[in-house]
Order: structure tokens, then sequence, then C-alpha cells
């Protein structure tokens, strides 16, 4: 298996496992790919990297390079992009504390607010605020992140009150944002937010007599973890979207908006592996492999029971596959990364690559049971390169009394 022309092994050879890689090309090739669908229909387009997705700072680099900004969701995300130097930089966090928002009006971020009451925990009120919507939806999509159980958001009732509220401060320019689903592969679900958060835009601007400097439809496209999945059809929903902008534009008084995304899966997921050495198969009532790595390194499965392939990295002379249980190292029932899942033959020794890790993957990883974080490479531009150190033993004891 190689990775952008380099041979896995080769890499494990020279940085062990368990090793998070990441392709540079696959990145800036979904970064052209969305932007191309976008601003060849749209003239105003800004792309915003979700940073909580992936925030090794070369990753970011690299997204940055291609023209995007940073959509930041901490103070260090904020940290990092004032220190990668980033024109654009969004600042979305729910439920923030009073230095967090200060943080980020201080660093000049914009500042999207999740809520009406933080409006008054900020010392510096900014020129600009955004509110995050939470739009009243088609119960019939399954959308994670909207409707009164969500806990993000404002809703319609109180954004208008939001905005009176904002402008009333002294703010002089508004955006409005959403977020409302993960990982959506079908195109017209884009087409049908736009459209919902213009009808939003449209009524705030009536009653409150503001303008949007920008329409935010947030992130939330989607990739196929698995084979049989299907490829969100960029075009399809760039086109979807872009025609709602326009006509929202024609038909409302809201101004003419930029148009803002904020990705972070769909530029990052597929872009990485979890490289993972197999340390030994156990026969019991299923036969499980064990990995030396687990869902202290890679969380998804357990949390959230997602899907990952994995892929031996050695081909086998057997093609023949059978179903196996493949397990991590932490001391819990529900560290299983891949459950019955038909695959070839695996001994004691073998490279694995657990993928499209590139999203939600290093950055939900954790020490639990005391095992160091794992290091990460870039392949790309530069060679195989080495973008964060694995930790050591010594570093678990950070801060504590045992450090020195
Ligand atoms: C506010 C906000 N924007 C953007 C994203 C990125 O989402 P995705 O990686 O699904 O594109 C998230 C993810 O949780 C988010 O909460």
């Amino acid at each position: 298996m190689k990775i952008n022309d380099s041979k896995v092994s080769e890499i494990v050879d020279q940085h062990d496992t368990p090793l998070y890689v990441y392709d540079e090309h696959k990145i800036r090739e979904q970064y052209r790919e969305l932007e191309e669908s976008l601003c060849s229909r749209y003239d105003d387009v800004q792309i915003n990297y979700a940073v909580k997705s992936n925030f090794n700072p070369r990753i970011a680099e690299i997204l940055l390079d291609e023209g995007a900004g940073l959509d930041c969701a901490s103070k260090a995300e904020l940290e990092l992009a004032d220190r990668l130097d980033a024109d654009e930089v969004m600042y979305t966090a729910p439920y923030n504390r009073k230095d967090e928002l200060d943080y980020a009006v201080e660093k000049g971020a914009e500042v999207n607010l999740d809520s009406v009451f933080l409006l008054d925990k900020m010392t510096e009120v900014p020129e600009m605020i955004c509110f995050r919507i939470d739009p009243e939806i088609d119960s019939d999509r399954d959308l994670m992140f909207a409707g009164g159980d969500a806990k993000f958001g404002v809703s319609e009732e109180k954004a208008v009150e939001a905005y009176r509220k904002a402008k009333g401060m002294g703010v002089e320019k508004f955006g409005i944002h959403m977020m409302t689903g993960s990982n959506v592969t079908d195109a017209s679900y884009f087409e049908y937010i736009t459209e919902r958060l213009l009808k939003v835009a449209e009524r705030i601007s009536k009653e409150v007599g503001i303008e949007f400097e920008f329409v935010d439809i947030g992130g939330g496209l989607g990739i196929p973890y698995r084979p049989e999945e299907d490829t969100l059809d960029i075009d399809a929903a760039a086109e979807g979207i872009v025609k709602e902008m326009k006509k929202g534009i024609e038909k409302y008084d809201i101004g003419k908006p930029e148009l803002r995304l904020e990705p972070g899966r769909y530029l990052t997921a597929e872009a990485g592996h979890l490289i993972s050495r197999v340390t030994g198969v156990k026969h019991k009532d299923t036969e499980y492999v064990g990995l030396d790595t687990g869902m202290h390194q890679i969380l998804r499965p357990s949390l959230l029971d997602s899907y990952h392939e994995i892929r031996k990295v050695e081909k086998n002379d057997n093609p023949e596959t059978q179903e196996r249980t493949v397990v991590g190292q932490v001391c819990s029932s529900i560290d299983v990364i891949a459950e019955e899942r038909e695959l070839p033959e695996l001994e004691q020794g073998d490279l694995v690559s657990i993928e499209d890790v590139g999203a939600y993957g290093f950055v939900m990883a954790s020490h639990w049971n005391s095992r160091p974080l794992p290091a990460e490479v870039l392949v790309g531009k530069n060679g195989v390169e080495l973008i964060r150190e694995r930790q050591n033993k010594e570093q678990i004891f950070h801060g504590t009394f045992l450090d020195d």
C-alpha cells in the first residue's frame, strides 16, 4: 500500500506504529473541488476550514495556502489561527466563558454566537456579530444539530430579538449562520438548508432593519465511509446552494451577502490513515484481531458506532476472507474497531490501515489507559514529514508531582 507514492511499510520503518498518516495531495484536491464548484457559480465565496476536525497546524497551513479561512472553536484554535497569520477567522463555539469571547474579539475573529445571553458577556461588543440559528427543519431529515432538543443555536423567534439587541448595542455589521447536519452525502440537503436560512434571514432583515454581510451554511459535507456508500455530488450541492442564494438575494431585502461554508470532514477525512500493527490473534467464539491502537486513538467506532474501512497494508497471497473482530488495547469491552468484518487473514506483526480518519481522528484521541498520543506524519510536497512527534510515557506525567 502506498500513500501519495510513499510505501506505508517504509514510512512505518521510520516512524513506527500507531501512526496517523495524512495525504497532502488529497486535502488540496478536496479543497479545490469544493472551491471550484462554488466559485464557478457565485462570485463571493468564503470557505472556512473547521479546525476542530483536525487541528494539526500543518493541515491548517495547507488549507490556508489553498485560500481557506479558519473556523475556530477554542482559545487554542484561535491561537493557531493567529500564529499562522490567517486573514479570515471565525469563532464558533457554544456556551462560552467570558474570557473566551473576549479573547476571540481581541484576536480580531468574527464572533458567531450560539445564544443571545452571550451578548451580555462581552467586554467589548465588536463591529460585526453573527448568530448561529437553529432553523425549524423538516423532521423527515435526520439532522443532529437542530430542533428544540438540540443544544445548539438560537431559534427563529429568539433570533429577531438577538439581532435587535445586537443592533441596539451598536453592532453595525451582521452575519447569519447555521450548522444542522453531519456527514451528509445527499446533495439536495444543502439546497434545502440554504433556502431555510435565507427565509430566516429575510424575517430578521425585515423586522430588525438590517442587511447581512454573509450567509454561512456551516459544514456537514459528507464522505463515503463504506465502500458501497454514495459520494456527495459536490457540483449538484453547489448548484442547489447557489440557486437558493441567488433566489433569496433577489426576492428578499437582505443585501448581497458573501456565501460561507465551514467544512471539516469533507476536506480532511479521506486524507487520513491510522497505521497500526497486529499485536496478536485470539480464537474464541469469534476471531479477535488485536491492534497496537484502539479507541484511545480512534474513538469514532466505539463512540458513534462509525464504520471505518480496514485494509491490510501488504497484500495477502490468500484472497480468502472471513469474519474477524478487530479490537484495540484499551481495557474496555467497547474498544472494538470493526465487529465481525469480512477481512483477509491477519497475523501478529501485520500492518493494517484504518481508513478515513483524517477528521475527528487524532483530535478525539486521549490518554486513556495512560497511553501516549501517537505520532502524525504528512506525505506530500516535502516527502514524508513528521508533523507531530509521538508522545513518550514521561509526558503522561506532565503537570503532576511526578513531572521532572
Ligand atoms: C459549528 C460547526 N461548524 C463546522 C463543523 C464541521 O463539520 P463537518 O466536519 O461535518 O464539516 C462543525 C462540526 O461539528 C461545527 O460544529
